[in-house]
Order: C-alpha cells, then sequence, then structure tokens
C-alpha cells in the first residue's frame, strides 16, 4: 500500500496541520431579542439559555458576546403593540432602532445587524401588507424599504431583510441611497425556505402568523435550482451578503451557491435547530458541544463564509480552546 489516508491522522498536531475548513470568531453572528419593557431579561421557553431581553439590560448580553470574541449581532425586536402595517417596525422609536441607538452609544466596536420583516410588527403575523389573505408584494416593498432606512438613521451597520418579498434587495437599495446610506451594505435572505425548523423563534418574537402559512413567499423545500435562482436574483439586484436559511438541511444549497456567487455567503442555523440539540443534550442523549462544533464547521465546510448561530458565544470558546477553527 503506497498511500495510507491514516498517516494524516496519526496525532492531533497532524491532524490539526491538515485541517481543510478554518473557521474564525470574525465569521460569528449572535441573533439577540429586544423586547419593550424595563428589568426585563426572560429565557425563551423553548430556546433554554436564549433571552429577551429589555434595551436597559442590552449591555449584559453585548458584554457577554464581547468578552467571548463576538462582535456581529443580529437584532430582532418585539414590540408590545403591533397593527395590520406594522408601523412599529419603521417607527423611529421602535424597539430595534431604540436598542441601536442604546448599543451603538455604549458599544461602538460591535458590528449592529438588523433583520429587516414586518411579521414581528403586523397583527396578523404575516411578512408584508395584506390584499385579502395575500400578502402583497409591491405594497411591502414600500414598508420593508421604510423600515430598513429607520434602522440604518438608528445606527444600523447592516440591514438584511428575510421577508422574501420579491425585488425587496433592489428596493431598499434604492431608498438607502437615496439617503446617503449607500455605505450601509445588504445582507439578503435570499434563500430561504418556508421551514418548520422556525418554530421556536416565533414563540421567541410571537411572530406566528394568525392564519394560514408562509408558503406563498418562503420557498419550497423540494426545490434546488429555485435556491440558486433567488441567489442570483439577490446578487443582481445589488445584496453585498446573501444567505441560506435554515443551515443544517439545505447544505446542499450552501454547496452549490457558494461555487456559482461572487459575493459572500452566511448560513443561519436556526431556532429549531438551537432547541433539537438543546432538548437532545438535556436529554442526555447526545454531547451538546461536539454537536455544536460539528454542525457549525459543516457549515462552513459546506462553503460558506459565515454563520449565524445561537452557539455563538459557546463556539467562540471553542475555538479559542482549538477544538474547531
Ligand atoms: C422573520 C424571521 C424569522 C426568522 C428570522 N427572521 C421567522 C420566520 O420567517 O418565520 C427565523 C429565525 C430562527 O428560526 O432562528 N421573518
Amino acid at each position: 500500500m503506497i498511500k495510507r489516508p491514516r498517516r494524516l491522522r496519526r496525532n492531533e498536531h497532524i491532524r490539526n496541520l491538515v485541517r481543510e475548513t478554518r473557521i474564525s470568531k470574525s465569521a460569528l453572528i449572535y441573533p439577540i431579542f429586544i423586547v419593550e419593557g424595563e428589568g426585563i431579561k426572560e429565557e425563551i421557553q423553548s430556546m433554554q439559555g436564549q433571552y429577551r431581553y429589555s434595551v436597559d439590560r442590552l449591555s449584559e448580553i453585548c458584554e457577554e458576546c464581547l468578552n467571548a470574541g463576538v462582535h456581529n449581532l443580529l437584532l430582532f425586536g418585539i414590540p408590545s403593540e403591533k397593527d395590520e402595517y406594522g408601523t412599529g417596525g419603521y417607527a423611529s422609536d421602535g424597539i430595534v432602532q431604540k436598542g441601536l441607538i442604546e448599543i451603538k452609544e455604549k458599544y461602538p466596536d460591535l458590528f449592529l445587524i438588523t433583520d429587516v420583516c414586518m411579521c414581528e410588527y403586523t397583527s396578523h403575523g404575516h411578512c408584508g401588507i395584506l390584499n385579502g389573505d395575500y400578502v402583497d408584494n409591491d405594497e411591502t416593498l414600500e414598508y420593508l424599504a421604510r423600515i430598513a432606512l429607520s434602522h440604518a438613521q438608528a445606527g444600523a451597520d447592516m440591514v438584511a431583510p428575510s421577508d422574501m418579498m420579491d425585488g425587496r434587495v433592489a428596493k431598499i437599495r434604492a431608498v438607502l441611497d437615496e439617503n446617503d446610506y449607500s455605505d450601509i451594505p445588504i445582507m439578503s435572505y435570499s434563500v430561504k425556505y418556508a421551514s418548520s425548523f422556525y418554530g421556536p423563534f416565533r414563540e421567541a418574537a410571537g411572530s406566528s402568523p394568525a392564519f394560514g402559512d408562509r408558503k406563498s413567499y418562503q420557498m419550497d423545500y423540494h426545490n434546488r435550482k429555485e435556491g440558486l435562482k433567488e441567489a442570483l436574483l439577490d446578487i443582481e439586484e445589488g445584496a453585498d451578503i446573501i444567505m441560506v436559511k435554515p443551515a443544517m438541511s439545505y447544505l446542499d444549497l450552501v454547496s452549490e451557491i457558494s461555487k456559482i456567487s461572487n459575493v459572500p455567503l452566511a448560513t443561519y442555523s436556526v431556532s429549531g435547530e438551537y432547541a433539537m440539540v438543546k432538548s437532545a443534550a438535556n436529554a442526555g442523549f447526545i454531547d451538546e458541544d461536539s454537536i455544536v462544533c460539528e454542525m457549525a464547521v459543516s457549515a462552513f465546510r459546506a462553503g460558506s463564509d459565515m454563520y449565524i448561530t445561537y452557539y455563538a458565544k459557546e463556539l467562540a470558546r471553542f475555538i479559542d480552546e482549538g477544538r474547531i477553527g
């Protein structure tokens, strides 16, 4: 035998030397839920270890992230009032806007990304403006652009539309540019599937649709080529970063898109993935830390350039410890 692959697996040093996938803390993004009120840090029932924070307690989680070496945050807002048009989404004193102002002032070193969507702000829980029971694409674009602009005005470093309306990247780009925010990048949730993996998030954000589902705007998980189409369309429209979501069941898309895309690619390991790992670990059926490492590395191995995960702080520690990366 001339070729013996096991030679490169003999001890830890050589294994680390020949690692094909290197990941770094700078490629991690941590989602945070901000809620109206005061003095609030409440655990999300279906996402043990994840919390909703009121603005005055945001510094606790910001410090934790900074100490862990995680500098990129993805902000979600939970308003106290909702209406048909999701007006809280673009109010200058909306929950995300207040969070942005607070964090920017205290922690200028954090990079703040905002989720741009309407489902947390609409009384019906859909990601846009309704016409009957159908989400009206073109009318919704106006609102999404308003939300993105108000985030930029409150200090967002990057906006991330997650609504899946057609043409929203171009519309948001145009409105940001008209208002002198041409330097604010757009990270588009380009390839976002209608997925049951978002279940725990909807509990966290109170954003379940009041009727029907999101299948008329989010993608059908039977489709692969359609994912490529969505990715390419968003790049054409001016997306600076594109995203595949969820992660674990969609790594085929990550792999294919990373080969055809000329912009960086993000992967979002969503709430349901987190909840599954947590509950299996709590039951003693799996080793949480090892599974978390394996899932993260698989996203990067598939071709992701960055990774959004509720386990960002833990992963940062695993990278420091040399377990991965
Ligand atoms: C808003 C949005 C959702 C998620 C991110 N942005 C929920 C949804 O589309 O229903 C899900 C994130 C997660 O599950 O962790 N549209």
